[in-house]
C-alpha cells in the first residue's frame, strides 16, 4: 500500500480533537487525510479521534459522515472489512457548546477513558476548523476545563484566516498565547504542505546547477502565478470581506515567494528555516504611499464572461456578494526583496478567480546571455527558464536553447520536463496529510510562525489601506480571461511578459518529457 515516496515514521500516540467536525474542511480534507495516514501506518495503533461540534450526533451517525467523506475525497479506497471497522471505531463524537466550560470538563472525562482504552500517554492535538473569532474562547476553555492537564504534549492546530490585518492578528495571537506556547501552536498554510513547495528547498539546495545562479546577477525576474477557474461559489460572504489579497496573497503567495528567495538555513531545523523565511518577509519593500501601491499593484474583479463554452456570472452577481462590491478577485503585483541577493529583481505575483486554468506555477527567468556574434544577427535567443509546477500538475522543467538539427545555425527552445505527478505509481500525500502528520510529530517547519505572519500583514496592510481610499482603482476582467489588461502592462513596462502557465501551449518549443508527449 505504501509507495516509493512514503517514509515509515509513525506519529506519537495521541487523541486528535477536530473542532468543527460537521464542517466542510473536516469533510473534504481532514477525515480523508486521517484515513490516508492510517492506511500508511503513520498513526500507529495508539490513537483516537474525537469530533466536536454543537449539533447533536451519535457516534454511529458521525462514523457514517466520516465514511461518506472518505469515499468521496480520499485518495485511498476504503479497505475490505476489518480495515474500515478498526479505523471507524476510533471515531467518537462529542456535542459541545464551545462557550461553556462545563462541556470541556465532560470532554476531559471521556478523553481519559479513550486514553486508557488505547494506551495513549496524554498527547492531545486540538485542530480548530473554526472561525478564528473562536480560537481565543476555545483555548481558554481547553485550559479552564482541564484539557491541558494530561501528562503528554498539547498542540493547537489552527486554520487561516489568522486575522484581518496586523492589529486583529496580533490580538488573536495574544489570546492564544495566554494559553499555548508558540512551539505548541501550528498555524496551517496548506500551500506549505504541497509536495512541490517543499521540493523548492531540494531543487535549490541540492543541485549544483542552480544555487550559484540564484541571485540578481543571473535572474531577471521571478513569476508566481496561482490561477483558479472557480469563482467564489458558496463562499461569497467570507470572500467579500477577504478578497484575493487576504485570501491568497498574505499567506500562500508570500510563503511561496519566501521559499524561492530565502537564504540556505544554518541547520535543517524548523527554527533555522523559519528564521530565514522571516528575513525575506522583512526585506520585502514596503508600500510607503498610495501612489506606490497604484504603481506596483493591480487589483481586478471579474465581470460576466465565458469559460470553455460555459456562461459565467460576474462577481457582483454571485450569492451573498453586494451588487456594489469593490472586493478584488484578482491581484497582481511587482514586489522586491531588498537584500544583497535580490536587489533590483522583480518578483511578479498574480492570483485570481475565474481565470482560464487552474494552475500554480513558479517561473524563474534567467538573464540573457551577453549578446554574441554567433546569434545576434540570426535570431533573438529566448531566456532560460526554470519552472516549478506546484498544482495540479507537480513537477519541474527547464528551458534551454539548442541547435535545430540541420545545416543552418538555427536555435530552438527545448523544454526538459520531469512531471512528477505523471509518473505511474507515485501517489503523493495531500497537503493536509503531511501537515497533520508533522503536527503530530511536533515538526513545525511547514507551519507559519507568528513573526512570519506579522511581517506578512505588515506588507499587506498598506495595500488594503490604499485601496480603501481609492476604490476607483479597481479594474475589471471578463470571467475566463487572464485578469485585467493592467496586469500585462505591469510586466511590459519592465520589458517582460507573463510566461504562459502550462508552457506546453507554446508551439515553438520542443518538449522532452517523461509524460510521453
Ligand atoms: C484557500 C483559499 O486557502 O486556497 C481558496 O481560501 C482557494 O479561496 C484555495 O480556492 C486554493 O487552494 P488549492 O490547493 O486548491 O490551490
Amino acid at each position: 500500500m505504501t509507495d516509493q515516496l512514503i517514509d515509515n515514521v509513525t506519529a506519537d500516540g495521541a487523541v486528535y480533537f477536530i473542532f468543527g467536525a460537521t464542517g466542510d474542511l473536516a469533510r473534504r480534507k481532514l477525515f480523508p487525510a486521517l484515513y490516508s495516514l492510517y492506511r500508511e501506518g503513520k498513526l500507529g495503533d495508539k490513537f483516537a479521534i474525537v469530533g466536536l461540534a454543537r449539533r447533536p450526533r451519535t457516534d454511529a451517525q458521525f462514523r457514517e459522515d466520516v465514511l461518506e467523506s472518505i469515499k468521496e475525497f480520499c485518495r485511498y479506497k476504503i479497505g475490505e472489512g476489518q480495515d474500515w471497522q478498526d479505523f471507524a471505531e476510533r471515531f467518537t463524537y462529542h456535542s459541545l457548546d464551545i462557550g461553556n466550560v462545563d462541556g470541556f470538563r465532560e470532554l476531559k472525562a471521556s478523553t481519559e477513558a479513550l486514553e486508557a482504552r488505547y494506551s495513549i500517554a496524554g498527547n492531545r492535538l486540538f485542530y480548530l476548523a473554526l472561525a478564528p473569532e473562536l480560537f481565543g474562547t476555545v483555548s481558554r476553555n481547553l485550559r479552564d476545563g482541564g484539557m491541558l492537564e494530561s501528562a503528554g504534549w498539547h498542540r493547537l492546530v489552527i486554520e487561516k484566516p489568522f486575522g484581518y490585518d496586523y492589529p486583529s492578528a496580533s490580538k488573536l495571537n495574544e489570546e492564544i498565547r495566554h494559553v499555548f506556547r508558540e512551539d505548541e501552536v501550528f498555524r496551517i498554510d496548506h500551500y506549505l504542505g504541497k509536495e512541490m513547495v517543499q521540493n523548492i528547498e531540494v531543487i535549490r539546495f541540492a543541485n549544483a546547477f542552480f544555487e550559484p545562479l540564484w541571485n540578481k546577477h543571473h535572474i531577471a525576474n521571478v513569476q508566481i502565478t496561482l490561477s483558479e477557474t472557480v469563482g467564489v461559489e458558496e463562499r461569497g460572504a467570507y470572500y467579500n470581506k477577504s478578497g484575493a489579497l487576504r485570501d491568497m496573497v498574505q499567506n500562500h503567495m508570500l510563503q511561496m515567494l519566501t521559499m524561492i528567495a530565502m537564504e540556505p538555513p544554518s541547520h535543517l531545523d524548523p527554527e533555522a528555516i523559519r528564521d530565514e523565511k522571516v528575513k525575506v518577509l522583512r526585506s520585502l519593500r514596503n508600500f510607503k504611499s498610495g501612489d506606490e501601491v497604484r504603481e506596483r499593484v493591480i487589483r481586478g474583479q471579474y465581470t460576466s464572461g465565458e469559460l470553455r463554452g460555459q456562461a459565467l456570472k460576474g462577481y457582483r452577481e454571485e450569492d451573498s456578494v453586494p451588487a456594489d462590491s469593490t472586493t478584488e478577485t484578482f491581484f497582481a503585483a511587482r514586489l522586491f526583496v531588498d537584500n544583497f541577493r535580490w536587489s533590483g529583481v522583480p518578483f511578479y505575483v498574480r492570483t485570481g478567480k475565474r481565470l482560464p486554468v487552474k494552475s500554480t506555477e513558479i517561473v524563474v527567468e534567467f538573464k540573457n546571455v551577453p549578446g554574441n556574434l554567433l546569434f545576434a544577427s540570426r535570431q533573438q535567443l529566448q531566456p532560460n527558464l526554470l519552472v516549478i509546477r506546484v498544482n495540479p500538475m507537480e513537477g519541474i522543467y527547464i528551458r534551454i536553447n539548442a541547435k535545430k538539427p540541420g545545416n543552418e545555425m538555427t536555435v530552438q527552445p527545448v523544454a526538459m520536463e520531469f512531471c512528477q505527478s505523471c509518473q505511474v505509481g507515485i501517489n503523493t500525500p495531500e497537503a493536509y496529510e503531511r501537515l497533520i502528520f508533522d503536527a503530530a510529530r511536533g515538526d513545525s517547519t511547514y507551519f507559519t510562525r507568528w513573526d512570519e505572519l506579522a511581517a506578512a500583514w505588515q506588507l499587506v496592510d498598506p495595500i488594503a489601506a490604499a485601496w480603501q481610499e481609492h476604490a476607483a482603482d479597481l479594474a475589471h476582467y471578463s470571467a475566463g480571461a487572464w485578469g485585467p489588461q493592467q496586469a500585462h502592462k505591469l510586466l511590459h513596462q519592465d520589458g517582460f511578459h507573463w510566461w504562459p502557465v502550462n508552457g506546453q501551449d507554446e508551439d515553438n518549443v520542443i518538449w522532452v518529457s517523461n509524460t510521453g508527449k
